[in-house]
Formats: structure tokens, sequence, C-alpha cells
């Protein structure tokens, strides 16, 4: 059965990697179906990152998604969560460099913080981030989706 999962393309990689990004997820056989340009108040970062709000870097990353615009994407595929993340690689671009040289974060992402790219991380998180974001209209994507 099809899968959805939340994906975000970072205000790092907006100005110059955001096409190559998008043609890596459809070129993967993911089918975006929600897609919102924005960006993404101080307040609204700190909720879409709430359960990391007592990490020592939270601040900055807060600040980092709201430097500029986000591009935020419903994907819909078999095993989306799974599939999204391991395209993206893991979360450091420098270890993702040594261990999957080929995923978005090693190819476009500059450090731990300046990753590039998010995804959700489980089935039930995906729904959670959809529906902050997408609100209604992340709800229907669900019901046409398979
Ligand atoms: P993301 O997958 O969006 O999930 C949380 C984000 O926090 C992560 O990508 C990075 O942007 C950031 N992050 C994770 N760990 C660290 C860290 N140790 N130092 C700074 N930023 C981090």
């Amino acid at each position: 059965p099809k899968q959805r999962t939340l994906a975000v393309i970072k205000p790092d990689t907006m100005e110059e990697h955001r096409e190559n990004i998008l043609e890596e997820i459809r070129g993967g056989g993911f089918s975006v179906t929600q897609l919102k340009e924005t960006v993404l108040s101080r307040q609204m970062a700190e909720e879409f990152y709430k359960e990391l709000r007592e990490k020592p870097f939270f601040s900055q990353l807060v600040e980092f998604m709201c430097r500029g615009p986000c591009t935020i994407l419903v994907l819909t595929k078999e095993n989306a969560v799974e599939e999204w993340r391991s395209m993206m690689g893991p979360t450091d671009p420098n270890h993702a460099k040594a261990t999957s040289p080929s995923s978005l974060r090693a190819r476009f992402g500059s450090d731990i913080l300046h990753n590039a790219v998010h995804g959700a991380s489980s089935e039930q998180q995906a729904d959670e981030k959809i529906h902050f974001i997408f609100g209604d209209i992340g709800s229907d994507a669900k019901l046409t989706s398979d």
C-alpha cells in the first residue's frame, strides 16, 4: 500500500538546488501530492520541531529554518517514510559523504545543522506534521492517494 511522508527542502538549498532535489524526488518514484513554498514564522518552526525543544541546538535550528523560504512537500510512494530517509542520507552531511555519497545530504548539505532536507521519521509523525502544515487539504490527499 502507498504511504505518505512529509519532506522539507530547507532554506540552505532553496536557491541553488531546489530544482535538482525536486527532479530527484520525481525520478525516485515519489508522487508530489502537496507542495507549499513558504517562509516559516518562528512560532511555526518551534512547533514543527517541538520534539527537539530540549536540544542545545534548538534555537539555532529554529533561526535557520526561518531565515528564508522552504519547500514543504507531501510525498506518496510505497514505503515512503523509509524511502525518503534513505534518499536523504544520514543527518550529518559529513557522515553522509563517507557512507552514502549519492544521498541528497552528502551532495547538498554543508554541516549537521545546514543539512539540506528534512523527512518525517515515522508514519505517525508524517501524519501529524502533514496535518500541521497542510491542515484538511493534507487529509484530503490521504483519501486520494491509494
Ligand atoms: P532534521 O532531519 O530536520 O531534524 C532535526 C534537525 O536538527 C536536523 O535535521 C538538523 O538540521 C538539526 N540538527 C540535528 N543534530 C544537530 C546537531 N548536533 N547540531 C546542530 N543541528 C543539529
